[in-house]
């Protein structure tokens, strides 16, 4: 299945419990986390839903990510791929989730000060010690990926980025080469293509698009978007959800899309996606697309 459950909101045991039975009833397996979520709470939260079900740890994969560090500068966040800070950020997600192993570990976000040789050090010890099953990469471009890719010895199969109908550059980046708009998604231009070459499956972040679409717009500009998007669900018998998911998952990249809603009828909602995906005409998704830059493409 081309969707993972994403963790970021869970913040209580009963209600996480419900979200994670959900996901697991649609068919979900992949379960995404950082260390940073809720402060640590969504992992430690997770961890009592492991406890509850004995079982269903060994039935899930469970990814995580390290990197970022709240408060890390003065006046805002840090990033830290140093080794040391992904050692302790590890054994801190072992320590919340209760469990004694991470199947795949995500470098949050790009460090400027990072030594690749270090993260490769790094990778060496967590897999020695089989605390990490896999590495992959979060919100970086294809030249960084690549370079990360020469230093560390294990595959880095997996990046996560943002990527929804509402957050388009990686698409966008596509097609406006040549074009006045260009400059403003140049930091992308190849990634998906990049990705799609070296067996990176690319993991579309904020796929629901945080509902702007599905009953919670974020201004007028998100209207016409959301009544073609309910045309469309009505047209192909799917949930307007589904519709949202689908035209990620309609990309040939074979995306996977991390949807984050904690609601148990919203993540039903979603489930069909991929079904829906194969039935979407071209010309709904390019209307859909349309629809969402509010102007055509050049
Ligand atoms: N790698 C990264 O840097 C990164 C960054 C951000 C997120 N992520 C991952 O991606 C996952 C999803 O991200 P996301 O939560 O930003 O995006 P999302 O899945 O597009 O949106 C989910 C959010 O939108 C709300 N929502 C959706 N439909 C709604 C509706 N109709 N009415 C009201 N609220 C609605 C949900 O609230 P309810 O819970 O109330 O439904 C939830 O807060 C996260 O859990 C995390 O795992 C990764």
């Amino acid at each position: 299945m081309r969707l993972a459950y994403g963790c970021m909101g869970l913040d209580d045991v009963d209600r996480a419990d419900e979200a994670v039975r959900t996901a697991y009833e649609v068919g979900i397996r992949l379960f995404d986390h950082a260390d940073i979520y809720g402060g640590g709470t969504a992992e430690i939260v997770f961890g009592q839903v492991l406890a509850r079900h004995p079982g269903l740890r060994d039935e899930i994969e469970i990814q995580t990510k390290c990197g970022i560090v709240l408060g890390g500068a003065e006046g805002g966040n840090a990033y830290d791929l140093s080794r040391a800070h992904l050692l302790a950020s590890v054994e801190g997600s072992l320590e919340r989730l209760g469990t004694d192993r991470i199947d795949r570990l995500l470098l949050h976000r790009p460090d400027p000060l990072a030594r690749p040789a270090e993260i490769a050090d790094a990778f060496d010890v967590l897999t020695a010690a089989r605390k990490v099953g896999a590495f992959g990469v979060s919100n970086m471009a294809a030249p960084q990926l690549a370079h990360l890719r020469s230093a560390v010895r294990q595959p880095l199969d997996v990046n996560q980025l943002e990527l929804s109908l509402h957050h388009r550059d990686l698409i966008e980046a596509g097609v406006l080469v040549n074009h006045a708009d260009a400059a403003a998604y140049a930091p992308v231009t190849g990634t998906l293509e990049y990705c799609t070459d070296h067996a990176v499956t690319v993991q579309a972040y904020g796929a629901l698009a945080q509902g702007r679409f599905t009953g919670r717009p974020r201004g007028p500009e998100d209207e016409s978007t959301a009544t073609l998007v309910r045309r469309y669900a009505a047209e192909l018998g799917a949930t307007p959800e589904a519709v949202v998911v689908a035209w990620v998952l309609k990309h040939p990249a074979e995306i996977v899309a991390v949807v984050g809603t904690t609601e148990p009828h919203r993540i039903r909602a979603c489930a069909d996606a991929e079904q829906v995906a194969e039935a979407m005409t071209r010309e709904q998704w390019w209307s859909l697309w349309t629809a969402a830059r509010g102007k055509p493409v050049p």
